[in-house]
């Protein structure tokens, strides 16, 4: 591109100060990664986003890789994934005098992870941001891909952009403080990536039970490398990377409107593990996907996660979320689906006689 100077001068995400964006790094070395980067990307000054959980837990653990810093704590949990905690964000950078050379860590689950990388990207028109991700969902998803945002006037993610971080740095002992049902939550993303890319992997899910698992160094980096792999081919969002949404047409209405339902929400990872049951199922329907696999999906999702119950009388009501799916063009339902285990298949028009017909089969499913 040629400036008003005629210089040559490359667009901001491709600068001098974006440079060092690098692979995800994955493991016990994580921590002495991000010490690295942070003395070659030399910012003016540093900051540090987490929550109250991870302040707590996980904020301790990172300390003595980090330079001279200042920490700001959030609220925990999605209901403050808000433009209002932005803006405690925003006011705080301005009351330290965060300058455009400045550089925030946000070290947390993803919420933090989306709120703290779009507070960077909307800083002085973008500050450099890293993300220390510390749940396996953000580990293995909400982290890698660069979409950051908030919600707003309660819909998801409503306002946001795409921003890569300058580097993502995953150390796995973060995860020996993460109650149960976040670690399951992560690993249902686990299984989607194994679903629509990679049947082997999936075949080695087989058996496994979330408790029992002892290091999840080796299935963070394999989930890790089969997002980040669709990412690069499609960044925006226009093609592949809808792969990504499997499980969620029919996952994110049930989330939605256990939401609404005091006392009945569920973990988004669990919503998606009964959303993958059901779009696998209509994956068979279409002559996609053999019984046998969807046997074997069943029996993965059933080996870590209960049955999300809910009865014949809500499944208008729960599919009335999938109708109004933001990823859905005019009036289609559009839905990734399974060509088989290991190979998902995007764009695929589903009618709302199909969202029902899927919710009444897992209701009715002995999972
Ligand atoms: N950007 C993306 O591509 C993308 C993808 C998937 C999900 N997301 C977003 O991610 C969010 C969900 O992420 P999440 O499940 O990590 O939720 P979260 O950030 O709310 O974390 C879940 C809970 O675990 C706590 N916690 C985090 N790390 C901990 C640790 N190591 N030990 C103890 N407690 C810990 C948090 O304080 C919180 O209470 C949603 O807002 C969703 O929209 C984004
Ligand atoms: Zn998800």
């Amino acid at each position: 591109m040629l400036g008003a100077s005629g210089r040559l001068f490359a667009p901001r995400s491709l600068s001098a100060s974006y440079s060092l964006t690098i692979p995800p790094v994955i493991g016990p070395e994580a921590p002495a990664a991000l010490a690295e980067l942070l003395r070659r990307a030399v910012p003016s000054r540093l900051f540090v986003l987490a929550d109250t959980n991870t302040a707590h837990d996980c904020y301790p653990l990172l300390l003595p890789q980090l330079p001279a810093h200042e920490l700001h704590v959030i609220e925990a949990g999605e209901d403050y994934k808000t433009l209002a905690t932005c803006t405690q964000v925003w006011s705080w950078l301005t009351a330290q005098q965060a300058d455009r050379h400045a550089l925030l860590v946000c070290v947390g689950g993803g919420v933090v992870t989306d709120l703290g990388g779009f507070c960077a990207a909307t800083y002085k028109r973008g500050i450099r941001c890293v993300g220390v991700p510390t749940t396996l969902l953000a580990q293995v998803d909400a982290a890698v891909g660069g979409k950051t945002g908030v919600d707003f006037e309660g819909f998801k993610n409503h306002i946001g952009v795409f921003q890569e971080p300058a580097g993502v740095f995953i150390d796995p002992v973060f995860l020996q403080t993460l109650p149960p049902r976040e670690l399951r939550s992560g690993y249902a993303e686990i299984i989607k990536h194994a679903l629509i890319a990679d049947a082997d992997a999936f075949a080695a899910l087989r058996g496994l039970v979330v408790e029992n698992v002892a290091d999840w160094s080796a299935l963070i980096r394999h989930s890790v490398g089969i997002k980040a792999g669709i990412v690069a081919q499609d960044p925006l969002e226009n093609g592949p990377r809808k792969l990504l949404n499997f499980g969620h047409t029919l996952g994110h209405a049930i989330e939605s409107y256990l939401l609404t339902q005091p006392g009945r929400e569920v973990r988004h990872g669990e919503a998606v593990a009964a959303g993958m049951v059901c779009e696998s199922w209509l994956s068979v329907q279409r002559g996609l996907l053999g019984p046998a696999a969807l046997a074997a999906i069943e029996q993965v999702v059933g080996a870590s996660f209960a049955k999300i119950p809910y009865v014949l009388l809500e499944i208008e009501a729960i599919a009335a979320y999938a109708a109004h799916d933001k990823k859905n063009r005019a009036d289609v339902i559009n839905c990734t689906l399974l060509r088989g285990l290991g190979q998902g298949v995007y764009d695929q028009p589903i009618t709302p006689a199909e969202v029902l017909a899927a919710l009444r089969y897992y209701h009715q499913a002995e999972i």
